[in-house]
């Protein structure tokens, strides 16, 4: 396998996982990378590694430059097995490694999930010199775990962000010129949406103290590694922080004989009557992480299941659930559904709703076994009351 040059001297050394289709609930329908980093200076650095299974090719790339008993120094941005499960193959290899990672929570998780290897600590600001190069530590607390931190190196202006601009993105390319632009920044806002949206407040924190960084390269630990459009995905990073929602119309349902459908797809209409841009998702057919792109843009949001045994409909509850945990807050929000005698998934749907911080800004759409023609169209003018 071959490593691929970033800047002289310093090498992508990762791995491609084509095929993997869910990561840990994550639908990650275009695979994605592990991204290791190889330093060449008077100490051999390798910044994070790879998901365990993935080691040999990690070494494999490594071994194209040099080989990997030579590594003087590993560093750990983070304790996530995707980026340290190669940390024991490594260790093998290079016995007297110095490991550093963030203290207290990097210590902590790495000897929770390998032993204690005399793990050398590092807080914020501190520095490696390496050789001819330094490494800066910057703690990113809760981007997305509690030991996250990035490693900034001054001299090559490169940002090794570990899941910070990360994508779930296999690809043969490996840089942002060289890929289909849209399709790269879907996946960063997918990613985004499911992995950090809910830190939205530790984004912006972070950004306090990354903003001062002179950065010619984001060498992130999945996808491609940005270095001709840094300023569109700090720009968007940016706005998915902030939180705050545009116009559109989020509509999400599950149906079991088209009532329920029938009502989303009418509430669809009200919204793209109004020229709001809006999205309808059947939970039979969709990912939940495939909906949360357009719920991190979204002012609008509803969501409909029939009632089943007294609850919602179970991928309704799913989703509900999901959301609840990405904690987007600052929409506005109604439930709908048909339903045949008891007709509690309504009720419970809109709980949920506002459990997930949402403003409801709609009485609930009850309709009993099929909407009529005068319901539905009703249901049309409410829907459009709402909208400001
Ligand atoms: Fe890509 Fe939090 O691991």
């Amino acid at each position: 396998m071959n490593a691929v040059k970033v800047k002289e001297g310093i090498y992508w050394v990762g791995a491609i996982d084509w095929n993997i289709r869910n990561f840990h609930g994550y639908s990650t329908e275009r695979g994605t990378s592990y991204g290791a980093y190889l330093i060449v200076d008077e100490k051999i650095t390798l910044i994070d590694t790879v998901k365990a299974p993935f080691a040999e090719e990690m070494l494999s790339r490594i071994s194209d430059i040099l080989p990997p008993e030579k590594i003087d120094i590993v560093i750990s941005n983070h304790v996530e097995m995707d980026h340290s499960g190669a940390l024991p193959a490594i260790r093998k290899r290079c016995p007297n490694a110095s490991i550093y990672t963030s203290s207290p929570a990097g210590i902590k998780g790495l000897t929770a999930h390998y032993g204690d290897n005399g793990y050398l600590p590092v807080k914020s600001g501190d520095s490696v010199s390496i050789g001819k190069r330094t490494l800066t530590f910057v703690p990113t607390p809760m981007l997305h775990w509690p030991d996250n931190m990035v490693t900034y190196c001054p001299e090559e202006k490169i940002l090794f962000s570990n899941d910070a601009f990360g994508q779930h993105y296999a690809a043969a390319e490996h840089f942002d010129d060289e890929a289909d632009f849209p399709v790269l920044m879907e996946e960063a806002k997918k990613y985004y949406g499911n992995i950090i949206m809910c830190f939205g407040r530790q984004v912006q924190n972070a950004w306090k103290t990354l903003s001062g960084l002179d950065i010619d390269i984001i060498a992130p630990s999945h996808g491609l590694i940005w270095r001709s459009h840094i300023k569109d995905i700090l720009e968007a990073y940016t706005l998915w922080s902030s939180n705050e929602p545009s116009t559109g119309a989020v509509i999400v349902y599950d149906s079991m004989w088209n009532s329920t459908e029938k009502i989303a797809k009418t509430i669809c209409g009200a919204f793209a009557d109004k020229n709001i841009p809006v999205r309808l998702y059947d939970l039979k057919t969709n990912h939940i992480s495939n909906i949360v792109p357009d719920i991190l843009t979204s002012k609008y949001i509803a969501v409909g299941s029939p009632t089943l045994n007294n609850q919602m409909m179970p991928s309704v509850a799913a989703f509900l659930c999901y959301l609840k945990g990405l904690s987007p807050k600052n929409r506005e929000a109604f439930a709908f559904g048909s339903y045949g005698w008891s007709g509690q998934s309504i009720e419970l749907a809109e709980k949920e709703l506002e459990a997930c911080g949402f403003h409801i800004c709609m009485d609930r759409i009850r309709i009993n076994y099929i909407p009529s023609e005068e319901q539905l169209h009703e249901i049309f003018e409410n829907v459009q009351n709402i909208i400001s």
